[in-house]
Parts: C-alpha cells; structure tokens; sequence
C-alpha cells in the first residue's frame, strides 16, 4: 500500500480508539446525565478530526518492537485526551482568543467559557483515568512494569516539567516579546510542544519493552522533530491556508507572540525544520529496529502544510 493509504487507515485506526475510550453521553446513567453538557463539549473538542499524530507515533514505535496493540491503546487515547485538553484551553480568551480549529469553532465558542474549561479538566482527568486501565490489560510483571513508566512519563511530559511548563513561557513570553532570547523561545518550544511528541515516541517504545538505549535515543529523535513540528507550526501561522489548517492564520501576530519565525525569519525558520529532523532521521537509523512508514512520517513532516 501507498505510504499516504497507509497514513489513512492509521489516523482512522486512532480515530477508532479515540470513539472507543472517550465517554459518550448515552453512556451516562441515572444521575451521572447531569453531566451531559460537559461530556458532549469532550465529544466535540476530540472528535474533530485532527491529525491524531501523538497516538499514531505511540502506536508506530509500540509495533515497532514487538509490542502488543491492546496495551498501546488506552495510552493512545490518553495522550491524545491531554492534547486535546491542551488545545481547548489554549483557544480560550484568556490564552490565544481563537475561534476556529479544525475547520470548527473552538470549543469555548460553542460551548461558553466556563464549560470550555471543564471540557477541558474532564479531558485531563478522564485521560488518567483510561491511562489506568492498562493495568487491567497486563499479562505478566513485566509489562505492569512497562505500565507503570509509561505512566509516570504521560504525567511528567504533560505537567510543570512540560507542556503546562511551555505554556507558562509562552504567556510569559506574550507579556514581555521585547525581552525573550534564545533560551526563552527554546524552552517553550521544548516544553508545550516536543514533550508530548516526546511521549508518543517514548511510550510506545517503553511498552513494548525496547531496550534503555533506544528510549533515550527515542527522547532524543522526538524532542528534535517536536522543536521542528513547533517552527512549522510558527511558520503556517503566517504562510499557510486557514482552510487547509482548520484554524485561522494570524493568531500569533494578534497576540503580539514571540516565535521561531519573528525571532529568525522564515527562511532559517525552514532551514532549521529541515536540520533538526535530518539529525533526528541520523539518530533515527541507529535505532535497533525498523520502522520505514514511521521514517516517511518524519520526512514529510519536514514540508507539511497543514
Ligand atoms: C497543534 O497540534 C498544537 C501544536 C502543538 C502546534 P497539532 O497540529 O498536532 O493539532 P491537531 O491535533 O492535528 O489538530
Ligand atoms: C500550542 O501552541 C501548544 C499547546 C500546548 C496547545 P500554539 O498556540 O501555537 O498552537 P495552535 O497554533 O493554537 O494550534
Ligand atoms: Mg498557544
Ligand atoms: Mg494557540
Ligand atoms: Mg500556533
């Protein structure tokens, strides 16, 4: 099959998980109906139709060391839980002020703000939740083992040490453009964005039980391809199609935002996407497994519009 029929059936595939971890709200019984509102704002924030690229590398690296399906799958859907938690807050007045992701209005739109915020703490929570009950799937110690790391680095990657870390910068950032370095922009590059690419590349290694080395060479491989998806998404904020993008181009410069692309330019700001994911396809070569659909993953994320 052709890599983009692949690419297909594996974001229906991650698609298909989200549907089957997320709560619906017939599934809420007597009492828990009071309830509705939040869980349908959770529907509406997933299911939108996103490239689903979080899960997809977590279940790329579990297949690629032998490692089992079932197990991946509450994992998938978790990250993909906080993700989603992460964009519905991002999207509200008091952090970016968008309207439209996914080729929708954003959750706080639809929904009103103070839902938008439960929307997306119920995400949070929820995403821990299913995350847990991959201890219910474990077949011997050595995967409970697995569990037990994949977890801890699920809420480290998504917390102070991480996304909600990169979030802090980036506000920060926001208040004062004039005096952000290197360092600065750097960090929140990292931090909102490499680390939960980091967990999809890491997590699905770490259940399948892939050896120390290529965790860490896996931490490293991710966090050069999170730092680059970061840039293009800098660099679509002003060269991309609002269509294509489901969100509207602009909304850094609205927010007065300090990126890859006000900092360096357009020109290096694609010259370093393509660096650092060529470093990344290096280390990536070196790994003790294989996996040629991830690989072609990786090159044509270097050019991805959308
Ligand atoms: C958007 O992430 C937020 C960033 C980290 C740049 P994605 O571009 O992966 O968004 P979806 O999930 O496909 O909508
Ligand atoms: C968001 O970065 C990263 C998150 C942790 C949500 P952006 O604010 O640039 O993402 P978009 O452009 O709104 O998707
Ligand atoms: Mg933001
Ligand atoms: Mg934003
Ligand atoms: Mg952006």
């Amino acid at each position: 099959m052709s890599f983009d029929g692949l690419l297909s059936d594996k974001t229906a595939y991650c698609e298909s998980v989200m549907e089957k971890w997320l709560p619906t709200v017939d599934g809420l019984a007597g009492t828990d109906r009071y309830a509705a509102v939040v869980v349908d704002a959770m529907q509406y924030s997933v299911l939108a139709g996103g490239k689903r690229l979080r899960p997809l590398f977590l279940h790329e690296t579990c297949s690629m060391y032998g490692g089992r399906k079932e197990l991946a799958e509450p994992l998938m859907a978790a990250l993909e839980m906080i993700h989603n938690y992460s964009l519905v807050h991002d999207d509200m007045p008091a952090m970016d002020n968008d309207e439209y992701r996914r080729g929708r209005k954003t959750t706080w739109v639809v929904y009103g703000e103070g839902m938008a915020v439960l929307a997306g703490d119920a995400l949070l929570n929820f995403a821990y939740e299913t995350a847990l009950k991959a201890f219910d799937l474990c077949e011997n110690a050595q995967e409970t083992a697995n569990v037990v790391s994949a977890v801890k680095l699920l809420a480290r990657n998504a917390g102070i040490y991480g996304m909600v870390g990169g979030q802090c910068a980036d506000l920060e950032a926001e208040k004062n453009p004039a005096g952000t370095q290197e360092e600065g922009l750097w960090y929140i590059h990292k931090h909102k964005t490499a680390c939960m690419i980091e967990s999809g590349f890491v997590i699905g290694a770490m259940l399948a039980g892939a050896p120390e080395e290529d965790l860490n060479k896996l931490d490293r491989i991710a966090e050069n391809i999170g730092i680059a998806f970061q840039i293009q998404d800098d660099i679509l904020d002003v060269t991309g199609d609002s269509k294509e993008l489901g969100k509207l181009t602009g909304s850094d410069e609205k927010d007065g935002k300090v990126t890859y692309v006000t900092m360096h330019g357009l020109e290096k700001a694609a010259a370093d996407v393509r660096r650092l994911s060529e470093e990344a396809l290096q280390l990536y070569d070196s790994l003790s497994a294989s996996n040629d659909f991830l690989r072609e993953l990786i090159v044509r994320m270097i050019t991805r519009t959308k």
